[in-house]
Parts: structure tokens; C-alpha cells; sequence
């Protein structure tokens, strides 16, 4: 078996519309090192990826990454947690056959007894359709406008979006999540 750790450079190219669905009473757990490698993850996360863990332990949690994902909200996680602060987040993650399946995911830095930061963990439920319908629409203005102008420009429509409704990035996902109609 090759010792080479897996990265989003190893993840499929043959995407597809095969949606997985979380149960409702699953959680996908993973914790990562500061570089978002995979340090732990549970048995629903590799069954709902499609990896074994010999894959996923030391692979960078990138390995998942759905190219639907537009790069702001991966940028405002990191921000976030390496200010030592929570995120949560509507994401679309990329199963190894080339599926995907969306998930209400929680981000929240490990700190040791000093307060630094010495890893990372995320837990993930199943959203409901209602956030899931109102995220993609947004995810797609946000990634066109990567296309053509970079994370500045999807940055500004984010936050315009924010303004518009007030919230912060967290506030704007928790109300998807339980059910409000932006
Ligand atoms: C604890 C933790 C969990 C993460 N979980 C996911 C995930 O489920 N899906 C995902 O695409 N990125 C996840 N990320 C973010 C990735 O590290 C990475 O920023 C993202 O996939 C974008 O990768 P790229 O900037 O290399 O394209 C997670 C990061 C951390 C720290």
C-alpha cells in the first residue's frame, strides 16, 4: 500500500449528480492538525466519502472539497478559526465516486491549557432541504464571481449579502438551518 497522502490533487474528476443523504440522527466528525490534515475522523464520515481510514488519516481535509464550494466561505472558515473562533457552514463535500452530499457543519479550533491552537474539529448534521435550496443559488453568484473577478470580488457580494440582511456569516447559517426564509 502507498504511503502517499491523498489531497484534493487525488480527488475525482467524473463528477456527478449521485446525491448521498445524511440519516437524521447521523454526526460526521473529524478532527484536523493546524494544516487541515486529517488527524481522526469517525465511521460515517469515510462511509459517507467513500474512503477507508488508512485513506483519510494524514489526507488534507481538501481531498473533499466539492469545486461547487466557492473559496470565500472556505477563507472566512479559516479566518475565523485561526482567530480561535467557531464557524458554521452549509457545505457540499465530494464523495470518492465522484457523488456529493450536504452538511450543516460546526468548526471549532482545539486549543492546549497555553490557548494554542493545536488542531481543529468539525461535527456535521444533515441540513434541511429548505437551507439547502436557499445556499445554492448563493454559492453559485459567489463562485461566478471568482470566475471573473477573484475572492475580493465574491468577498464584496458575501458582504453585501450580510448587510443586507445584518447578520454575521454565523447568524446568516444558523437561520438557514432552522428553517427561516431569507
Ligand atoms: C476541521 C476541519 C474540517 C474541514 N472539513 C471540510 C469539509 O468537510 N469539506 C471541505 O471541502 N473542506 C473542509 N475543510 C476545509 C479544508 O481544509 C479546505 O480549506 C477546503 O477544502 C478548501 O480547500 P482548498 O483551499 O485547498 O481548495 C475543513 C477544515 C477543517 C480545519
Amino acid at each position: 500500500m502507498s504511503s502517499k497522502k491523498l489531497s484534493k490533487l487525488d480527488a475525482p474528476k467524473n463528477i456527478t449528480g449521485a446525491e448521498k443523504v445524511l440519516n437524521e440522527n447521523d454526526f460526521i466528525v473529524s478532527k484536523t492538525d493546524t494544516k487541515g490534515n486529517i488527524t481522526y475522523c469517525n465511521e460515517i464520515f469515510a462511509k459517507m466519502a467513500g474512503y477507508s481510514f488508512e485513506q483519510l488519516i494524514g489526507a488534507n481535509h481538501n481531498l473533499i472539497r466539492h469545486p461547487d464550494m466557492p473559496k470565500v466561505a472556505f477563507k472566512v472558515l479559516w479566518d475565523r478559526i485561526q482567530s480561535k473562533k467557531e464557524f458554521f457552514g452549509l457545505v457540499k463535500n465530494l464523495c470518492a465516486d465522484g457523488g456529493y452530499y450536504w452538511v450543516y457543519a460546526y468548526f471549532t479550533p482545539d486549543l492546549d491549557t497555553n490557548g494554542n491552537i493545536i488542531g481543529y474539529t468539525s461535527v456535521r448534521r444533515k441540513p434541511p432541504q429548505s437551507a439547502i435550496n436557499q445556499i445554492i443559488p448563493i454559492y453559485k453568484t459567489l463562485l461566478d464571481a471568482e470566475r471573473s473577478g477573484g475572492t475580493e470580488s465574491s468577498m464584496k457580494i458575501l458582504n453585501e449579502l450580510l448587510d443586507k440582511y445584518d447578520f454575521e456569516y454565523n447568524e446568516f447559517v444558523i437561520n438557514l438551518q432552522i428553517g427561516a426564509n431569507l
